[in-house]
């Protein structure tokens, strides 16, 4: 494991930043983070600063899948977690632009790759066949939350070359990726949106979409920020958690995509979850939800994290077709 700096990284490579060339919000962004990330400093929306309690809960979850081996229900979790489900949802708002009635989004959410060998392959086929205007991506490539990142950009290059879309992918980093990971996502061919937004157009239609930094980890006001676009056009952000979702509903955002939740992966029968990986937001932990004139969408998540088990959940990948006008009765 990353052994923690005790004092702030030594000067960025001269290139970086050029004699007379202004610094960039990703530069900032860039050199910011990667402090963060090298101090294991933790900044939460909530609660402050704190170093990572990442190795307690391994531990804890290492212990329950000891538990699950000695009564025999290891393999069954694993072959739970192993299967992957497309879920299809319409989506409807009075104030889509006419253009973007029927535009389809293809929803993945932590994929958790180095969890789960052969998922990569798996979505792949679960979408063999089909054509998406958009894929998005909220986070979680990979379990780890330090060390090479080279499997992980791996098995998301396979994804990236076998899902057929027409405007591309956008992708966001969730709590157990770092900054590591925006280069080569970007030469893949994913837009990351570094608590950035883009505007796709349709005549004179937009679509507008923003991405912000996770809530957990190394979480800056300029995630907020991000969400302030919103005001300007018809909006749907791209965020790790649901924890997010009062700001994005008071900034005017229409449709808040995310992950993070897994749904509570291990859960009581009923769907009830152990453990619910929010701090805020506790109702908006699985599937379609509103809040404030906002619609939401929490993915059950791809993968698994922890240990790759699941109880009373799948993993899921979703299809979400936007729809202008009133939802029918
Ligand atoms: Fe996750």
């Amino acid at each position: 494991m990353m052994k923690p700096l005790r004092k702030p990284p030594g000067a960025l490579p001269r290139q970086a930043f050029p004699e007379g060339a202004p610094i960039s919000p990703r530069q900032m962004w860039a050199a910011n983070r990667f402090w963060m990330e090298t101090q294991n400093l933790v900044t939460k929306r909530y609660g402050g600063k704190r170093k990572q309690h990442w190795e307690v809960l391994l531990v804890m979850m290492k212990t329950f899948e000891l538990g699950l081996k000695v009564i025999g229900q290891y393999e069954r979790g694993v072959r739970n977690a192993e299967r992957l489900e497309v879920r299809e949802l319409d989506l409807y708002f009075d104030a889509l632009p006419a253009a973007f009635d029927g535009y389809t989004l293809l929803h993945i959410t932590d994929p958790h790759f180095d969890g789960l060998p052969g998922l990569d392959d798996r979505i792949v086929a679960a979408v063999s066949g089909r054509t998406f205007d958009l894929c998005v991506l909220t986070g979680d490539y990979r379990t780890e939350l330090h060390g090479p990142i080279a499997a992980t950009m791996d098995s998301l290059a396979r994804v990236v070359a076998g899902v057929q879309v027409r405007d591309g992918f956008l992708g966001t980093l969730g709590n157990h990726d770092d900054c590591h990971m925006v280069a080569p996502m970007e030469e893949m061919g994913i837009r990351m949106l570094i608590n950035e937004h883009v505007q796709l157009a349709r005549g004179d239609a937009i679509l507008q979409i923003i991405g912000t930094d996770d809530v957990h980890y190394y979480f800056t006001d300029q995630s907020l920020h991000a969400l302030e676009h919103a005001r300007n056009a018809f909006s749907i952000a791209l965020v790790h958690s649901p924890e997010l979702y009062d700001a994005a509903a008071a900034c005017g955002v229409a449709l808040y995509l995310c992950g993070h939740t897994h749904a509570g992966q291990v859960c009581l029968p009923g769907g009830r979850p152990l453990v619910r990986h929010v701090r805020t937001g506790g109702a908006f932990i699985r599937g379609h939800w509103r809040h404030d004139g906002m619609q939401g969408i929490t993915g059950m998540g791809a993968g698994a994290s922890g240990i790759p088990v699941r109880f009373n959940t799948s993993g899921e990948i979703l299809v979400l077709t936007l729809r202008a006008g009133p939802a029918p009765e």
